[in-house]
């Protein structure tokens, strides 16, 4: 019978290497702890209407990628529902400030994630269909601070910090701003006053968007459209006095602190709720797939779901990415399995319980301990134990009544008798 594989796109994460995303998860939520983040945990699933209304019904996400299904009702009180798995976790986020009306405490809400998202792309290095999350997201009412410029800088600082502590180098922070919403209807009128004429030559996606939303031309990624994408109107020449104002000083606090960046006036990023600031951090040692995070300000976001007005910024990093850079930049740490302190091996299956009662008291003082298994043959034990730890510890009849110890060093050969009330200490040492 041919075995069952993980769905495409999909992937098993195995030790040793979930040591390193331990590691990346661990530090980043250091960082968060650090920038006074509180972990928010949203359901994978969410009604299909949160994304079509925030992500954008013409974006490739929302109009290709999603995961969606007709939930059936299961009794007469409950209503069929189209839901979807996450593409992605702001929109959920900013569904649970308002549903919680976390914006009545007046305050910032400063809000990390950690989890799954789920896409229906063409999997390839660095692009899976299930793939991980980093996310933060920093919302509030106007009169808690949410549009100042600070919040935007302090966030970019926070990543270029996170990814130092990370120990990420190298990357390069790409800066933009797409506007308010005062100032997108302007363009959205240019760019279909330019459209009209190369959209012919446009990719039939592009055709499309052209009449639905012609702000997402600028995501096509066909090489061929590039050259006339080119020629379109940027984003800069239609900000407002407002929206330049904010951008510079967004500009100004990075170059305070000495976060660098470059701006790239073709940085729209693939979803609808974006205004003003938008970011992307990339890494060259990716390749194709080189974004190692993305974000921006999303001002209008609560209100286009049915919320008060509570403008926001958040990014989401690429944690499948962060690993993919580590590993590619160093020896992973997490590359070597980790050999444990001392491997126990009960001498007969009579020894059995006592060598478990051994092993709870070694791993109670700290230890990392193998249990091995009393039907094994000694050489077998050895075997193992060499595999897997850096000692082996025997334990038969006469070291379970003497209360003395074998214990063999795989690396130097040694052999010493150790007694049991000091055997702790004796493994502690390297
Ligand atoms: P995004 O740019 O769609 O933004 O995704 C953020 C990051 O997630 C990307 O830069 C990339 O590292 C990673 N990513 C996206 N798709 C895949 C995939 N198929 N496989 C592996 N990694 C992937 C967002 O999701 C926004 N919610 C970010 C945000 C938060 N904006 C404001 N707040």
């Amino acid at each position: 019978m041919k075995a069952i594989q993980a769905a495409r796109g999909t992937r098993d994460l195995l030790p040793p290497e979930t040591e390193l995303w331990n590691h990346i998860e661990a530090t980043a939520r250091r960082v968060f702890a650090r920038y006074c983040f509180g972990e928010i945990r949203t359901p994978i699933f969410e009604d299909t209407q949160l994304f079509a209304r925030s992500v954008g019904e013409e974006t490739d996400i929302v109009s290709k990628e999603m995961y969606t299904w007709e939930d059936r009702a299961r009794a007469q009180s409950e209503k069929a529902q189209s839901l979807t798995l996450r593409p992605e976790n702001t929109a959920g986020v900013v569904r649970a400030y308002i549903e919680h009306k976390l914006g009545e405490s007046g305050l910032l809400q400063k809000l990390y994630y950690i989890g799954p998202q789920f896409r229906r792309e063409r999997p390839q290095k660095g692009r899976y269909r299930q793939f991980y999350q980093i996310g933060a997201e920093v919302i509030g009412p106007t009169s808690a601070g949410s549009e100042s410029p600070l919040r935007d800088a302090e966030v970019l600082e926070m990543l270029a910090t996170l990814l130092g502590e990370l120990g990420i180098v190298d990357w390069k922070l790409y800066l933009n701003s797409v506007g308010s919403a005062s100032d997108r209807p302007r363009y959205v009128l240019a760019l279909q006053e330019a459209l009209k004429e190369i959209a012919p030559k446009l990719c039939a996606d592009c055709q499309r968007r052209a009449q639905t939303n012609p702000l997402r031309v600028l995501d096509c990624k066909i090489p061929e459209d590039q050259p006339f994408i080119e020629t379109l109107p940027k984003i800069a020449e239609f900000l407002d006095a407002n929206s330049r104002v904010h951008f510079a000083q967004v500009c100004a606090a990075l170059d305070a602190c000495g976060v660098p960046f470059i701006l790239n006036p073709r940085l729209v990023r693939g979803l609808d709720y974006y205004t003003r600031t938008t970011f992307e951090f990339v890494h060259a040692g990716l390749g194709a797939q080189n974004a190692l995070l993305g974000g921006g300000r999303y001002d209008g976001l609560s209100e286009a779901i049915g919320g008060p007005k509570a403008p926001g910024i958040g990014f989401a990093m690429g944690a499948d990415r962060l690993v993919l850079t580590l590993q590619a930049q160093q020896e992973a740490p997490s590359a070597m399995p980790r050999l444990a302190d001392a491997y126990i091996a009960p001498l007969g299956e009579a020894q059995q319980e006592q060598a478990l009662v051994l092993a709870r008291e070694l791993r109670q003082a700290g230890l990392r301990v193998e249990l091995g298994d009393g039907n094994f043959r000694i050489k077998k034990s050895f075997e193992v134990g060499n595999r897997l730890a850096r000692r082996i510890v025997l334990f038969g009849e006469e070291e379970a009544q003497s209360g003395i110890m074998t214990v063999k060093d795989f690396a130097s050969g040694a052999q010493t008798k150790v007694p049991r009330a000091e055997l702790a200490q004796a493994l502690q040492r390297k």
